[in-house]
């Protein structure tokens, strides 16, 4: 993949991030939302690839743009066939509250490479570098915080877990608390929570619990970048969720997806922040009609990680 998309996608990520970060705090999840998905659309019309959603905001009955098996880019005759998993606003909640660790996002892998998970839930777990291939779903909880603990050489009490905090999570949260590992419960995002752990300065070690599944294939492709580990596992709500899986080429639904499972081959990875989060600075207005932003750009192939921090005026260019 050419490496010069990188900076590419970041101006499409950067762009999604302004749209939506002028609804912070607003109350209005769908405007926040819609906002971000028209930015990136555009985005998208100005970049050289033949590019497909896999991972996008539904099916196309249900989300007019961005849709999953929406064709975007410019699509030339030298235009590279790439997959797309995005996610203009991830944390919907977190923006629409001015909360902490709303991000724009988007994965991009070779044709054919993401999985095409279903809008479904997923059991997830996420470490960092130190952590990888010692972590697993087919283990407990405790056996895994106990790897964690041991590799990082923290005592279990030192152990930050992040959790989404949902009743669903209540037996877990009550297992890890037993333990005497710390935790840390969000509302929503766990995306940036998710790539979190391979960041040592973000004070989290490890993710468990159950989230959107196509997060999971966005946040599988963020750790693959960064040296990390990701598995899930797919929960349906019912059969119909099932069926859909099926239908979407899935063999085996009830399997472990191993992080090279779920992001095949080389992958890249962009985020631009929108509200402050572990992982990035939020978007930052400034005095004179001009916002900061703060991305990051990331290539397995290479383990590039590139920060990128952005001024941008709006007086000359509005979003
Ligand atoms: P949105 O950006 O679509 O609002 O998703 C936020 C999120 O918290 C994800 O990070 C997470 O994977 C999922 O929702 C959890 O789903 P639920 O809120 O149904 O438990």
């Amino acid at each position: 993949m050419d490496r010069n998309l990188a900076l590419e996608f970041v101006r499409i990520t950067e762009a999604a991030a302004l749209a939506s970060a002028r609804f912070m705090g607003r109350g209005d999840e769908k405007a926040a939302d819609q906002a971000a998905v028209d930015a990136m659309r555009k985005a998208f019309d100005s970049v050289n690839i033949d590019g497909v959603v896999v991972i996008g905001e539904g099916e196309r009955d249900e989300a007019p743009m961005l849709y999953i098996g929406e064709k975007v880019g410019r699509r030339g005759s030298d235009s590279p066939a790439i997959d797309i998993a995005l996610d203009p606003l991830e944390g919907t909640t977190i923006c629409a509250t001015g909360g902490v660790g709303s991000i724009s996002v988007i994965a991009v892998a070779e044709r054919g490479n993401f999985l095409h998970a279903p809008d479904t839930y997923m059991e997830k777990i996420a470490c960092g570098p130190r952590a990888r291939g010692k972590i697993s779903l087919n283990k407990t909880p405790e056996d895994n915080v106990k790897i964690v603990a041991d590799v990082l050489q923290k005592k279990v009490e030192d152990v930050t877990v992040v959790i989404l905090d949902r009743p669903r999570h209540r037996e877990l949260i009550e297992r890890v608390r037993a333990m005497g590992a710390r935790i840390r419960l969000i509302g929503d995002g766990d995306v940036s929570a998710g790539i979190a752990p391979c960041w040592e300065e973000s004070g989290i070690d490890l993710l468990m619990g159950t989230g959107g599944a196509p997060e999971g294939v966005i946040t599988a492709a963020g750790n693959k970048c960064l040296g990390g580990d990701f598995e899930g596992r797919l929960k349906f709500r019912n059969d119909g969720e099932r069926e859909r899986a099926l239908k979407m080429g899935i063999k085996d639904p009830d399997k472990v997806f191993t992080l090279e499972e779920l992001a095949r081959g080389s992958v890249m990875f962009c985020a631009t922040g929108v509200t402050d989060g572990p992982l990035l600075k939020g978007v930052t207005t400034l005095p004179g009609a001009r916002a900061r932003t703060h991305s990051i750009v990331m290539r397995s192939h290479t383990g590039t990680i590139r920060r990128v921090e952005a001024e941008h005026n709006f007086n000359i260019k509005n979003w």
